[in-house]
């Protein structure tokens, strides 16, 4: 690594103090969020906590190869950044001169992938002269329920995230907007990463959480009886169902193969009913212990209509108050990325140029 002597030596600086006092007086902020930590480029643009543009470029390249190859990945972003950007200001109509700051996942996530979105973020910072903000991913998921615009009110503090992704299935208290305390998590497979692998186990293209979700719909659960996960404490696990689905796929396919297509519906409502359980179960669990009656749900399987109604059911149940974001805030968007960053700029929270990504990145880190 370079050895820098001394800040002579270096020809971009940022004056923080400066940008700090001045940020105090301004009354309209806006902030483009990107987000680059696993296969989708996405860019937004906020204006004092409301979303003006959010743009979502997926990549199709991974779809022939049942899951996200890294490689290519970082590829893509290289590819997309640059246009989804441009269409984020052009939506929202804003021009670079308009941007405050600029927010960027900086973990968790592919190495990779997050290098391309937090080097562009800080190139803007340092052609604009504006600060540049790191966000956790997984912060941001929870965070996505304080953008304004939706049905929904804001949470009141403290409140249970279950954050329920293709990298991440956790259960977080959430303090204060950026004081978590993670409960508890997956010990092997995420939720989503459980719905994507038992889907490609049934011929369903990648993604398959929204497939399985779809398909659910029409089928009946109690058509075959999956193992449901019940680890003592607040920690998941998802790679028993997966391995029980395949076991019982081989042997009933070799008794008639056509089994897969003849249950299709039934497979996907009994995987569906095993993975719902397995999340629900663990959240009553944590509210009833913790004595915590607010509940949030994000992340992309947050999207998924089964868990959602039965949230709705235990929430009721139990008098619960339950958050649910909008859909376009569930699966990866730089939306959520924007208001974590504007949550940090109003406390005058900025990153230096020296920001680098971090694949692996506690949530309690912020
Ligand atoms: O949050 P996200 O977009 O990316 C990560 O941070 O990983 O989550 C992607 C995951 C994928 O595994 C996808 O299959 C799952 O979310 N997903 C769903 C649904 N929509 C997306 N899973 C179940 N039902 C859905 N409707
Ligand atoms: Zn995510």
């Amino acid at each position: 690594m370079a050895d820098f002597p001394s800040d002579d030596f270096c020809i971009f600086t940022i004056d923080y103090r400066l940008m700090q006092e001045q940020s105090k007086n301004k009354k309209v902020i806006r902030i483009l969020g990107i987000e680059s930590s696993c296969d989708e480029t996405a860019a937004s643009i906020l204006e004092n906590g409301k979303i003006l543009s959010n743009i979502v470029a997926g990549q199709e390249v991974h779809k022939e190869y049942g899951g996200v190859v890294p490689e290519l990945a970082s590829r893509a972003h290289q590819q997309n950044i640059v246009p989804v950007v441009s269409v984020a200001m052009r939506k929202a109509g804003v021009e670079p001169k308009d941007l405050d700051a600029v927010a960027v996942t900086r973990g968790p996530g592919l190495a990779g992938s997050l290098h391309v979105g937090v080097s562009f973020a800080k190139s803007l910072s340092m052609a604009l002269g504006i600060p540049v903000i790191g966000v956790h991913h997984m912060q941001a998921h929870i965070l996505a329920h304080f953008i304004a615009g939706q049905e929904q009110s804001f949470p009141g503090f403290p409140f249970l995230a279950l954050t329920v992704s293709g990298g991440h299935t956790q259960l977080v208290k959430v303090n204060d907007y950026f004081a978590m305390e993670l409960l508890g998590e997956t010990r092997d497979d995420a939720a989503g990463e459980a719905y994507d692998k038992i889907a490609q186990l049934l011929g369903l293209p990648y993604p398959g959480g929204p497939h399985i979700d779809r398909l659910a719909a029409e089928g009946n659960h109690t058509a075959f009886s999956f193992p449901v996960s019940r680890l003592e404490g607040y920690d998941f696990s998802f790679s028993g169902l997966k391995t029980s689905v395949l076991f019982f796929l081989r042997k009933k396919v070799a008794e008639n193969p056509d089994f897969i297509h003849d249950n299709l519906a039934d497979l996907a409502a009994s995987v569906q009913y095993a993975i719902i359980r397995t999340l629900v179960e663990k959240v009553e669990k944590a509210a009833l212990e913790t004595g915590i009656g607010r509940i949030a749900i994000g992340g992309g399987v947050s999207a998924n209509r089964g868990l959602r109604s039965a949230m709705q059911a235990i929430a009721r149940k139990h008098g619960w108050h339950l958050y649910i974001p909008e859909f376009q805030y569930t699966t990866d968007n730089a939306a959520m990325i924007a208001i974590a960053g504007y949550m940090k700029y109003l406390r005058g929270v900025f990153d230096g140029l020296d920001l680098v990504p971090a694949a692996r990145l506690p949530i309690t880190n912020s």
